[in-house]
């Protein structure tokens, strides 16, 4: 078993760095759109708190038979966007962190910046490996072309691993009116793992390379 890279391919420390990073990135991306469902969770319960305050006025003095009527009207209502917040929220992050353990002990904002954390110190430590050991050789079947575009998403990628969570920390120092740089920024990542995957795939399943084999 080869820990660097190599003449023989990518050694097993690339491998783990890379494939961490992966689970990383996965979850991070889950975890930041259900805090976004749960932003839309909150409007929610704003219209139902004004709703009800409605309902309540509305059956005031008409009777206790009214009265219970609005409860119960109201309750049906609470019960229903309950159900809703834990199907959006909860499920996400149940299906992404793996376990209601991980959502009742952090909130999801609190999940999203330590998550954040470890992705920038996953990408220094894989930036120092990167230096530290070699490159292995191109797989033959690329061209010139796609060596250079891939050079170049590499680049994109792992310069994301920080960008990515600077925009974030901003956002948290320095208020919502940075929220489109953040976005912005996850974006380019995206369209950098689209290429990067699409490349290896074109191989992979198109031409039938077992380019993938190479980080497996
Ligand atoms: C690679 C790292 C990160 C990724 C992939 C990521 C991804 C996301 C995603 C998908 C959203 C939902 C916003 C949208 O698209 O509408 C989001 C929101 C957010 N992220 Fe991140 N994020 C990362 C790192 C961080 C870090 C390190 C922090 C803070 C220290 C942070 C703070 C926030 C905040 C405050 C929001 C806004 C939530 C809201 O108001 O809806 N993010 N992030
Ligand atoms: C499911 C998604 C992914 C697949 C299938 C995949 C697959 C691969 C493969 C097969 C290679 C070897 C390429 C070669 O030398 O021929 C590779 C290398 C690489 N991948 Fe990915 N990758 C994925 C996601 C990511 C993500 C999210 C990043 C973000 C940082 C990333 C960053 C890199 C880097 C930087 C290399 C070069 C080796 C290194 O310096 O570690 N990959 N990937």
């Amino acid at each position: 078993m080869h820990l660097r890279n190599g003449a023989h391919g990518y050694g097993v420390v690339t491998k783990a760095l890379h494939w961490l990073t992966v689970a990383a990135i996965a979850a991070q991306f889950g975890v930041g759109l259900a805090m976004d469902l749960d932003d839309v969770t909150d409007r929610a319960e704003d219209r139902l708190g004004a709703e009800e305050e409605r309902l309540e006025e509305g059956a005031e003095g008409r009777g206790e038979a009214a009265e219970e009527q609005a409860e119960a009207e109201i309750e049906r209502r609470e019960d229903a966007l309950d159900a809703r917040a834990d199907d959006a929220a909860g499920d996400v992050v149940t299906d992404v962190v793996g376990g209601d353990a991980v959502a009742d002990g952090l909130s999801l904002p609190e999940l999203h910046v330590v998550l954040g954390l470890s992705i920038v110190a996953l990408g220094v430590v894989r930036l120092l490996w990167r230096r530290a050991t070699p490159l292995p050789p191109w797989a033959e079947h690329l061209s010139a072309g796609e060596r250079r575009l891939e050079g170049g998403l590499e680049k994109v990628l792992l310069g994301s691993l920080l960008v990515v969570p600077a925009t974030g920390l901003l956002l948290v120092a320095a208020g919502d009116d940075w929220l489109p740089l953040h976005v912005t920024a996850q974006l380019v990542f995206l369209a950098a793992i689209a290429g990067h995957v699409g490349l290896v795939l074109r191989h992979t399943v198109l031409r039938r390379d077992r380019h993938l084999a190479r980080m497996l």
